[in-house]
């Protein structure tokens, strides 16, 4: 750093952080530097409420495609609540964690019956919607209405970890608790609750991203824990890895006279409602065993589910007496398979056919 730099002789006294400057310095940054989304032409808290469920875990310039089709089709909290699963999940389909667009249904129905169709401002009313939990409903309280109510997400986590410097693993309870305190003070600070907490979501987006952050552009750069102490690269902390195991698990392709492979419908936990290809013994995904005969090795690949690494064996089968209609198995036309919700090991496995 230049020595005729002001900040040069500031660095000795840093880290200063007045919650106030802090939050003026986010405020002002994100007035000149916001992007124009969709939701921020008006704020209407049901067009809140969507984006937020859908940038939960999507990426932005996917939800963009999404977001005006959904506003369009379902305009508002009565519309979505009359939705069906089908009209909901086909809208969704490509999101991703269909899950989500089952929940938000649900809350609409929620907020139709409890609250009129009008969506709470307040953090304790809209947590007891069902798919709100504490970062959505601070979301739509202080973005919707203006309300100073704290956010923290991941990436909010790791701006917090750098500016007041808390050395904890990513995604770990201890740093989320400390960010948590830390997004409510700051809060507290400031004039407009809506303009800070999206600021801090767009920094996180654009400057301060978990590798290489681009720190000469930062609005807080100088109240910041880890610019001041060359830390950047490493805070947050590293998260402590779980240990992966491996599994095998076969596969069964099998086809009717109409070329219609056969599917089963997936019930437990873990990506409930998917249509998942028939398994053989294994106790990564529920259901029986698939029974077949003359099965023929058609192709091996290795896909990571969670913490496991499972390599799987597609073969091409031969059912073994007939199956049990019980709603369970779906005969689908691969053609068909994107408008289907899918886990994305079985386009892996239908791709290589
Ligand atoms: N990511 C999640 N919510 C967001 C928001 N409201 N603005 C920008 N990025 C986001």
């Amino acid at each position: 750093m230049n020595p005729r730099d002001p900040e040069y002789y500031n660095i000795s006294i840093l880290p200063v952080r007045d919650p106030r400057r802090v939050v003026a310095a986010t405020e002002t940054w994100f007035a000149a530097h916001q992007r124009l989304l969709p939701w921020r032409r008006n704020y209407d808290p049901y067009h809140v409420w969507v984006s937020e469920v859908m940038l939960q875990q999507t990426r932005m310039e996917v939800v963009l495609r999404y977001h005006e089709a959904f506003i369009e089709r379902f305009p508002d909290v009565a519309s979505l609540a009359k939705a069906s699963d089908d009209a909901v999940l086909s809208l969704w389909s490509g999101l991703g964690y269909y899950r989500r667009a089952r929940m938000l249904r649900d809350g609409a129905r929620y907020v139709l019956a409890r609250h009129k169709g009008v969506v709470p401002h307040d953090v304790g009313e809209l947590s007891q919607i069902p798919g709100i939990g504490r970062y959505t409903a601070g979301a739509i309280s202080s973005i919707a209405y203006g309300h100073r109510a704290p956010i923290v997400d991941g990436n909010i986590a790791r701006i917090l970890s750098r500016l007041a410097g808390i050395d904890e693993p990513l995604a770990s309870p201890a740093l989320m608790r400390a960010a948590w305190r830390e997004a409510e003070n700051l809060v507290e600070a400031s004039r407009s609750p809506r303009d800070f907490n999206q600021g801090l979501m767009e920094i996180g987006a654009l400057i301060c991203t978990p590798r290489k952050p681009d720190c000469t552009s930062c609005p807080v750069r100088r109240y910041c824990f880890a610019y001041a102490h060359k830390r950047t690269e490493s805070l947050p902390r590293k998260k402590i890895k779980a240990e992966t195991r491996d599994m095998n698990v076969a596969l069964y392709i099998v086809s009717d006279r109409r070329g219609r492979i056969l599917m089963r419908r997936e019930s437990g936990a873990l990506m409930t409602a998917m249509l998942h290809l028939p398994h053989g013994d294994t106790s990564l995904l529920s259901g029986a065993p698939l029974r077949v005969t003359a099965s023929q090795l058609l192709a091996t690949f290795r896909h990571s589910i969670t913490t496991w690494r499972v390599f799987f064996s597609v073969y091409k089968g031969e059912l073994a007496g007939s199956i049990h209609d019980d709603g369970e198995y779906e005969w689908i036309d691969p053609d068909q398979l994107s408008n289907v919700p899918h886990p994305s090991y079985v386009a892996k496995a239908l791709a290589l056919m």
